[in-house]
């Protein structure tokens, strides 16, 4: 069965798609992307000038995860504007731009050229928990709202939030007050959490170099925490801003809780790490082969259905 979807009224042509920071940093990356079953093309997180990012290792796997520090490596935000209007022209599908900034300044500069470019959408990063001396903004309300003050009115393209995991439903709400404030089309739920530690026992050492061992959290571990923040945004926005699910989807049966959360489309990330490619033509016939089991006939008539006990 088809899980075609819609994204701030634009057409996705199935729920899976790659999450921001997962093997789409190169054109060649991006350009595997596009010639997979994902439904968008996601782009990692780029800042004015290139950088190299923390030193390695920087990234560590785990039966049940990913932790990483990875600090915003990326070829600075030219070089995605140039690989947009290439891999829309071979891919023909979405192209989701996702922009990183150290102050509103360069939030406001990459933000307004992606306006201009042929990208479809802007997600743009407000909890990176990997840059030293550098707070997720999404924690911090007033700054987020001077930000968006700043950036929300660049152009027409649908602007969305790659938000943290928020812990307290007064922060959900705190925050959902400001994307109807600032008209934000569409949000993501949840980035990696951040600042967690994993040790090697054995060596009596963290499992990555940079930043003392502390990192971003993502895969199974943090998928309950996801789904929460998922359906806490769907309950406080009344379904009209769309919403990304994010955090510890490997399967059809993931897919589908994330979808009777609230969930518009699911973005994958550590399952694409370990997996590779085939992990979004399998989730989306696993999310397909469960509607069709249910007797349901499309995405939209599941979503946001969760029954209470
Ligand atoms: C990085 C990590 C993130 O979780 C994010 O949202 C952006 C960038 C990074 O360390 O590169």
């Amino acid at each position: 069965m088809e899980t075609k979807t819609k994204i701030a009224g634009a057409e996705l042509n199935s729920f899976v798609l790659n999450a921001s920071g997962v093997r789409d940093t190169t054109l060649e990356e991006l350009e595997i992307i596009g010639k997979s079953n994902s439904s968008a093309i996601v782009m990692k997180s780029c800042t004015i000038e290139p950088r190299e990012g923390n030193p390695e290792p920087r990234c560590a796997e785990t039966p049940l995860g990913i932790i990483q520090s990875m600090g915003w490596p990326n070829l600075g935000y030219k070089k995605y504007i140039e690989f947009t209007s290439l891999l829309k022209e071979k891919y023909h599908k979405p192209i989701i731009a996702s922009t990183a900034g150290f102050s509103t300044k360069e939030y406001k500069e990459i933000t307004s050229a992606f306006q201009n470019s042929p990208v479809d959408f802007i997600e743009v990063s407000v909890s990176c928990p990997n840059i030293e001396n550098h707070p997720q903004v999404g924690y911090d309300f007033e700054a987020t709202e001077e930000l968006l003050s700043q950036i929300s009115n660049l152009g027409p393209k649908p602007l969305g939030l790659k938000l943290p995991a928020y812990l307290d439903f007064i922060q959900q709400k705190q925050m959902a007050k400001i994307i109807k404030k600032f008209g934000i089309s569409f949000i993501s739920c949840i980035n990696s959490i951040g600042n967690v530690l994993i040790v090697d026992s054995e060596r009596e050492t963290p499992v990555i170099k940079s930043r003392k061992g502390f990192g971003g959290l993502s895969g199974d571990y943090i998928k309950p925490i996801a789904l929460g923040n998922v359906r806490g945004f769907f309950e406080l926005l009344g379904g009209e801003v769309s919403i990304f699910g994010v955090g510890g989807i490997k399967t059809g049966q993931d897919a589908f809780e994330f979808l009777l959360a609230g969930a518009d489309a699911v973005q994958v990330g550590t399952v694409f790490e370990k997996e590779g490619i085939n992990c979004f033509e399998r989730i989306n016939r696993e999310l397909g082969e469960i509607l069709e089991r249910k007797g349901y006939s499309s995405v939209s008539e599941a979503k946001g259905k969760l029954k209470y006990l």
